[in-house]
């Protein structure tokens, strides 16, 4: 299961680069809109210019035509912009030309199997499923994530099942035991994917015992 930085702060997106770990990057427009002082598409393109790997840039239009004309602006950013669509019937309308012209696209605000399904058939290439937020409403979210995958391995759908959403390490484990493609993941729940006490206890152990050989009479 590959990592996304779920961000639109470009020195999170430098420093979590600079780690090894990501390969791509997943934007909203609620993350956009704490950047304050960027415009959008020179954000985008910044980020592009730190991430190896898709960055995901999302319509605000409602409207086919709308979605379409905002994805053909973006796209001519970076090759790696990646177009975030919601799914409604007319993001699968957009979804669908736009795939058939080869423009990648994300669908996201993805609930339920039923959604997935309709997403895989417009050509979506990545189908985001929104962990937290199901979970938030007391619906499992794994369970879902679970009959997702089940359905793309049944099909041989190629769009991948990307788990967004995501609110602690755990949701990542989860997604990738079920198979999950991608897990984007919010710079916080990255930095405590690393942390674990014994690895701490460890490093100090072994740096005290280094020295002490070091000192030895
Ligand atoms: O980018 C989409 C998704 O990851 C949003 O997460 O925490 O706002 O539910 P959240």
């Amino acid at each position: 299961m590959k990592l996304f930085l779920d961000t639109a702060d470009v020195s999170q997106i430098r420093e979590a680069c600079s780690w090894g770990v990501i390969s791509g990057v997943t934007t909203n427009p609620t993350l956009v809109s704490k950047q304050k002082n960027m415009d959008f598409k020179e954000l985008v393109k910044e980020i592009c210019e730190i991430v190896d790997g898709p960055v995901s840039a999302e319509v605000v239009s409602l409207d086919v035509d709308g979605m379409v004309k905002e994805a053909m602006e973006f796209s001519k950013i970076d090759p790696r912009v990646v177009i975030k669509i919601p799914m409604t019937k007319e993001g699968m309308s957009a979804t669908k030309r736009l795939s058939s012209e080869g423009i990648r696209v994300n669908v996201t605000l993805v609930f339920s199997a039923a959604q997935a399904i309709l997403a895989a058939e417009a050509g979506a290439t990545y189908i985001s499923l929104f962990m937290g937020r199901l979970d938030d409403v007391g619906e499992d979210s794994i369970a879902v994530l679970e009959n997702i995958v089940a359905m793309k391995e049944n099909y041989g759908f190629e769009s991948q099942i990307l788990a967004a959403s995501i609110r602690h390490p755990y949701h990542v484990v989860q997604a990738a035991l079920v198979g999950a493609d991608v897990a984007t993941v919010p710079f916080a729940v990255l930095e405590k994917l690393f942390n674990h006490p014994l690895t701490d206890v460890g490093i100090k152990r072994f740096l005290e015992d280094w020295n002490r050989y070091r000192n030895r009479g």
